[in-house]
């Protein structure tokens, strides 16, 4: 099946501007956030403009986390890297991803985090498709919730493109 982007976004720069700054009040009242923790690559333009709405103390650090396993089925395998590179001990970890699908990355990386020592483990994503979940996992700070439709920009990608975009746009069925 072939896939063309939409036309215009579905949810604009200004519309995220907004919803990031409404994030950044919303996580400074309610958590004394110590290192922020960005799931890559979706999420590097959102880490870049979130953090800059949070207490500049904030630590900052990556990982890469991928599924793997039969492409067909999620088997719920994630590898996540550099794990022995970052420490969580006694830290408030904020996870921060582009978007929660099935729910499987933040459900692992979670756990991963708090197994490794942190006091608290809060999430935070710009994009929620509840409708895709496999997993019981709801993400702390939500910037839109949406349908289900393959969603592109503002980091996200289809098939490593578009993540330049300044909004977010929508892969559709040609
Ligand atoms: P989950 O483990 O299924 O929740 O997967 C979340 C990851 O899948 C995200 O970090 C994205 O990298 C990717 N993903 C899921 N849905 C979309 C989408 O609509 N557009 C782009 N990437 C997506
Ligand atoms: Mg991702």
């Amino acid at each position: 099946m072939d896939y063309k982007i939409s036309e215009k976004p579905v949810i604009s720069a200004l519309e995220i501007e907004g919803s990031i700054r409404n994030l950044g009040q919303q996580i400074t009242s309610q958590f004394k956030v110590d290192l922020v923790l960005g799931v890559l690559t979706g999420s590097f333009i959102f880490v870049a403009d979130l953090v800059r709405r949070l207490d500049p103390s904030v630590q900052i650090a990556f990982v890469n986390a991928s599924s793997y396993g039969n492409a067909q089925k999620s088997t719920g395998c994630v590898e996540i890297l550099p794990w022995n590179a970052i420490d969580f001990t006694h830290k408030n970890v904020l996870i921060v991803d582009d978007i929660l699908d099935t729910g499987n990355t933040l459900s692992i990386l979670s756990n991963r985090v708090r197994e490794g020592g942190a006091l608290e483990v809060k999430t935070c994503v710009l994009l929620d498709k509840p409708s895709r979940r496999q997993v019981q996992i709801h993400a702390d700070f939500v910037g839109f919730s949406i349908e289900d439709y393959f969603a592109v920009g503002y980091g996200l990608d289809f098939a490593s493109e578009y993540r330049a975009l300044p909004a977010v746009y929508k892969m559709e069925k040609i």
